[in-house]
């Protein structure tokens, strides 16, 4: 056989297998997500009859899909296997929780990072920090234990947590990302005051909240 045949073969071979690879680490990633998310369900249900409203206003999910597991590796240099990705990756699941109120976001986190039997692996504060473009978030990597018929496995997780208004911001900043990798000036201008009209406006919704918050309730309530 000619080498570059050969070659072609070796390699559909390799993505074959981390295709079978890739469904067998499946469901130990979809299962943290479902720990997950039931973990933040509770809280919000319970937080709403405390204080009658939710802190959590919807949440996302995804597991990354096996095109994108690659492209990671090989963009940061990494093996590319499934062992690989296990080890290397902390974002194979992920949850993404959008609040109402920044306050929220960290009572989310802390509500989440207390429970026992999550161990926290990393805070990325970009609300307190935010990025260069603007992007604003708190990002925590945890991980959490899922129990298969082979026994425990302890799974991370990557949990966005952010406002409605740092959402928005985010949604068009990646969908510009997409269509120009090479951002115009002008358009990164506008998205940086953007995000500081928005900082500003989660600030003043916070503090408007506040003192709703501290309004005697009507006795009929
Ligand atoms: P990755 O290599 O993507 O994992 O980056 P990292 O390890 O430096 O992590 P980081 O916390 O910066 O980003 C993780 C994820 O946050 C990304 O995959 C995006 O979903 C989101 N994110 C981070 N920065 C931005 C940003 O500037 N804009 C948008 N829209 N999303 C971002
Ligand atoms: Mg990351």
């Amino acid at each position: 056989m000619d080498p570059i045949r050969k070659a072609q073969e070796a390699m559909a071979d390799r993505f074959k297998r981390m295709v079978d690879d890739f469904f067998s680490i499946q469901v130990r990633y979809q299962s943290a997500i479902r720990e997950v998310e039931t973990k933040l369900a509770i809280l919000d249900d319970e937080y709403n009859t405390r204080h009658r409203r939710n802190p959590i206003h919807h949440m996302q999910s995804r597991m990354k899909s096996i095109q994108s597991i690659m492209e990671k590796l090989e963009r940061k240099r990494y093996d590319v296997n499934i062992d690989s990705a296990v080890k290397n990756l902390m974002d194979i699941a992920g949850i993404r929780v959008i609040c109402s109120y920044v306050q929220d976001v960290y009572t989310v986190a802390n509500l989440l990072t207390k429970q026992d039997d999550i161990r926290l692996i990393e805070v990325r504060d970009y609300i307190q920090h935010p990025k260069a473009n603007g992007y604003r978030s708190l990002h925590l990597i945890i991980e959490v234990p899922v129990y298969l018929s082979s026994g425990k496995v302890d799974v991370p997780v990557e949990v966005q947590i952010r406002t409605i208004a740092m959402d928005f911001w985010a949604s068009l900043e990646h969908d510009l990302r997409y269509k120009a990798p090479e951002v115009p000036q002008d358009i990164s201008d506008e998205l940086q005051r953007i995000a500081n009209d928005i900082a500003a406006l989660d600030d003043r919704m916070q503090r408007l909240h506040d003192q709703v918050d501290a309004l005697p309730r009507p006795d009929n309530l």
